[in-house]
């Protein structure tokens, strides 16, 4: 596809959505066309599947939830992704198929590569060209959330639950160390970003 598919990962607070901006800022003012997005929520359809899956007050039974996540994702590729990167737009998006393989595949434990065939099933086989993960240990994110008084269902899981989701994101960073590009969520915002920088700069 003539377009550039990145995606961000990594646990809650780890800085995401910071680098996201930066990284839109810059890649604007060097004349792409970008399409900022993110996962669960970035459709219309999106937005409630999101609000069901993050903030349903009763439980929602593992598997059932790793098929919501999946089914957002599918009418986002299907509908905004794969249509922006036809356009030959760049996508920076915040979550993909990596957040479903951690979080229900490792930290709800239903298999990671089930969960990952789920999701390829779902955007038929769309990958991304380069997956940043925001490396944290799971008590730092959680500290970097204390001004929080609410979290969602993911959130509010246990340490170890936490724990599993970076276990999980490290071994897939090294499992595909081409597409991905690990980074310690605990440098300086600006030290990230002109990592970032220069890995999308060769991928242009
Ligand atoms: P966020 O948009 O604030 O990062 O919140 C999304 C939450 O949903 C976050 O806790 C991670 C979780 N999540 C999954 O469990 N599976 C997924 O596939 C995705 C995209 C997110």
């Amino acid at each position: 596809m003539p377009g550039l598919f990145i995606t961000l990962e990594g646990g809650d607070g780890s800085g995401k959505s910071t680098q996201s901006a930066l990284l839109t800022e810059w890649l604007t003012a060097a004349g792409r066309t970008v399409l900022v997005t993110r996962e669960p929520g970035g459709t219309d359809v999106g937005v409630e599947l999101r609000n069901i899956v993050l903030h349903w007050r009763g439980d929602i039974a593992p598997r059932a939830e790793a098929l919501i996540y999946a089914a957002d994702r599918a009418h986002h590729v299907a509908t905004t992704v794969r249509p922006a990167l036809e356009r030959g737009e760049v996508v920076v998006q915040d979550r993909y198929i990596d957040s479903s393989v951690a979080y229900q595949g490792a930290g709800r434990v239903l298999g990671g590569e089930e969960i990952r065939d789920l999701s390829l099933w779902a955007t038929e086989g769309l990958v991304p060209d380069l997956t940043v993960l925001l490396d944290l240990h799971e008590d730092e994110g959680r500290d970097r959330m204390a001004e929080r008084t609410t979290f969602d269902r993911l959130e509010a899981e246990q340490a170890e639950f936490h724990a599993r989701v970076r276990a999980a994101y490290l071994e897939l960073a090294e499992a595909e160390p081409q597409r991905f590009l690990v980074l310690d969520a605990r440098e300086p915002r600006e030290t990230i970003a002109a990592a970032i920088r220069e890995r999308v700069s060769a991928l242009l």
